[in-house]
């Protein structure tokens, strides 16, 4: 692994993407791109920082039916992308089309397919909530349960909280690629993240992936901030 580092480009435009993307992408394994900045700047800019080199991680959460998630999924794969998330609700047939359509996209263009990384519970969602979507499973049950579906799937990640990764590393096979966000400095601010751990820490539970935003992009020193997180593992 060149570096374990995701750093995610929340940014407003296309131009300071390739700002933060120019100041640090040797130091980085991928740069995530999620809604905002998919609708600002669309799959141009997929390109050009793919082009430049930086590998992409694609995080739009598809969750459809399966015919409309394995064509987007496809889309994605001719984009170029190395990561991509689906979510793990969309049920099991979803799921599979998402990592056929993968499999198959990235042998017709004679490519690695991409990682499709399955999202069990969104971290926003506390047991009230589930029960308010009719899931009468506890968050940590659900997770788990959600995290074995994708396995059965054929999915080879997983995103999860930090602090999921220590119990899920107890019941997924070890090939399985975990990517966590929620990762900060021990006295740094935490923003609106509830639950976090350093980054050394959250790599010593089994993360293979630690997703960055804030910590990097705002610091006054990205390129300082990037080399001060990678030296702390
Ligand atoms: O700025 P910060 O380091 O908190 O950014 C974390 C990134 O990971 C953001 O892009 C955020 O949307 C994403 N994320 C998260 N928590 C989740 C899932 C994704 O923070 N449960």
């Amino acid at each position: 692994m060149k570096s374990p580092l995701i750093v995610a480009l929340d940014l407003p435009s296309a131009e300071r993407a390739h700002e933060l993307v120019g100041q640090i992408g040797d130091l980085v394994g991928a740069f995530k791109i999620g809604k905002e900045l998919f609708v600002r700047a669309g799959p141009d800019l997929v390109r050009r920082i793919r082009d430049g080199g930086a590998p992409v991680f694609l995080d739009l959460k598809f969750h459809d039916i399966p015919n409309t998630v394995a064509r987007a999924v496809a889309a994605a794969v001719q984009l170029g992308v190395r990561m991509l998330t689906v979510h793990a609700s969309g049920g099991r047939a979803m799921l599979e089309a998402a990592e056929n359509a993968a499999r198959e996209t990235a042998a017709q263009l004679k490519t690695e397919p991409p990682l499709v990384l399955g999202v069990t519970v969104l971290t926003s969602l506390d047991s009230d909530a589930l029960a308010g979507i009719g899931m009468t499973a506890n968050v940590a049950r659900q997770v788990e349960r959600l995290a074995l579906l994708c396995v059965q799937a054929g999915l080879r990640g997983l995103v999860c909280s930090p602090l999921e990764v220590a119990a899920l590393r107890q019941i997924l096979p070890p090939d399985i690629q975990l990517v966590t966000p929620g990762i900060r400095d021990a006295g740094a601010p935490r923003d609106d993240q509830q639950r976090t751990l350093t980054a050394r820490e959250a790599m010593a539970a089994g993360a293979n992936w630690l997703v960055i935003g804030r910590p990097v992009y705002a610091a006054p020193d990205p390129r300082r901030a990037t080399e001060s997180i990678l030296a702390s593992l």
